[in-house]
């Protein structure tokens, strides 16, 4: 065998929601609806799906790997300079760009429990330590959080709106974390699904990078702007954090379709206006059929609901597998009774409510 780096030895494998093409071959179903990795149910802008196309005439040139265009929108968007952005393959690389540049053996990274599970990942695969706080009434618990930094620790990750709970934690309590802590300590806030955020207490932080050195807030084209498949995620902070992460970026890795895709979608205002107006209508809708069964849902700020089924949990995602309903359960996150359904369309989530009340009657809930 070639030796290989001890860490990866205490990697699991990411398992990630299971596609329609897979549960449509094991069994024999024409009709699967995914409501599991919480994707836009709208698929993507009419606008990025122009520009995609149009890119067919360049694939046989090398993208530009400092990705200007993309940049420089997101940068007036943001109201920030070009310097303040970094373009990665997904979220998912920016992430592992993080743990690249900052995490070695010795050190440690932070979070609570439970969340999404890259973030041990990328810090494990680094040889560093990775320590995480159990959330405070299903939120991340900023004040013990803040309470476990330690010398070693050099990365804190906060999900917000938090996966798979859908729970945030709001402005005041995210600034008085960042205060606690101290400042050579990167605090890195994953707003995968901020842009479905609507509470008057929700805050992107945005206005704050300027007052806070150590922040990184992370973002991603996969979610509300329907581009999953083509790998979109950024970070915005202050040039001296992400000048790092510039480090140890491959030269190409988001390539030009994805480029151009992104750029024509986050000028596309009113398919933006549709997703989240079919994600608040969804959201109620899916709430209005799934309390009356006396289950318990989390509030949410993301397009997603986390629902206690109880102990036949596993069970229920397996059977609704079997019926064509591919959801997400929570046993790999550590909360096997419950599950995560994304806010589909207006049918999907009527034919999710009909499957849960079946299964209600099966005795699976
Ligand atoms: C909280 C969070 N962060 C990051 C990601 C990764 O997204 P992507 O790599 O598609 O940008 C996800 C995907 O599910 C997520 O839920």
């Amino acid at each position: 065998m070639i030796p290989y780096r001890s860490v990866l030895n205490a990697l699991h494998d990411y398992v990630p929601g299971k596609s329609i093409e897979e549960i449509r071959e094991l069994h024999g179903l024409a009709q699967v609806i995914k409501l599991a990795s919480n994707e836009n149910p709208l698929g993507a802008s009419p606008k990025a799906r122009e520009a995609y196309l149009q890119a067919v005439s360049e694939l046989h040139l090398y993208p530009r790997g400092e990705c200007p265009h993309l940049r420089n929108a997101l940068s007036a968007r943001f109201a920030l300079r070009p310097e303040q952005l970094i373009l990665g393959n997904g979220s998912d690389e920016i992430l592992a760009f993080i743990a690249l540049a900052y995490l070695e053996p010795g050190t440690e990274a932070l979070s609570c429990a439970p969340t999404f599970s890259v973030y041990e990942a990328v810090t494990l695969a680094m040889g560093a330590a990775y320590r995480s706080i159990p959330l405070l009434d299903w939120k991340f618990d900023l004040e013990a959080l803040a309470g476990a930094v330690t010398p070693q620790t050099r990365v804190v990750f906060v999900c917000n709106p938090n996966n798979p709970t859908g729970t945030w934690v709001g402005r005041a309590g995210l600034l008085a974390f960042l205060r606690a802590v101290p400042s050579n300590v990167l605090v890195v806030v994953d707003q995968a699904y901020s842009e479905f955020a609507d509470d008057s207490d929700y805050s992107d932080l945005t206005v704050d990078l300027s007052e806070f050195s150590n922040l990184l807030l992370v973002r991603t084209f996969s979610k509300v702007w329907g581009l999953a498949g083509l790998r979109v995620g950024y970070a915005m902070g202050q040039p001296e954090v992400v000048s790092k992460l510039w480090k140890v970026k491959p030269p190409f890795d988001v390539n030009t379709a994805a480029q151009v895709a992104a750029t024509a979608a986050l000028d596309d205002r009113e398919h933006l206006q549709k997703t989240l107006q079919l994600n608040s209508q969804g959201k109620a809708q899916l709430l209005q059929g799934i309390l009356p069964l006396g289950l318990q849902v989390l509030p949410t700020q993301a397009n997603f609901l986390a629902i206690h089924v109880g102990p036949r949990g596993p069970a229920l995602v397996a059977w609704l597998e079997s019926k064509g309903m591919i959801i997400r359960g929570l046993k790999n996150f550590g909360i096997p009774e419950w599950i995560r359904v994304t806010v589909g369309l207006e049918a999907e989530n009527r034919r999710f409510l009909e499957l849960l009340l079946e299964a209600r009657q099966n005795g699976f809930i």
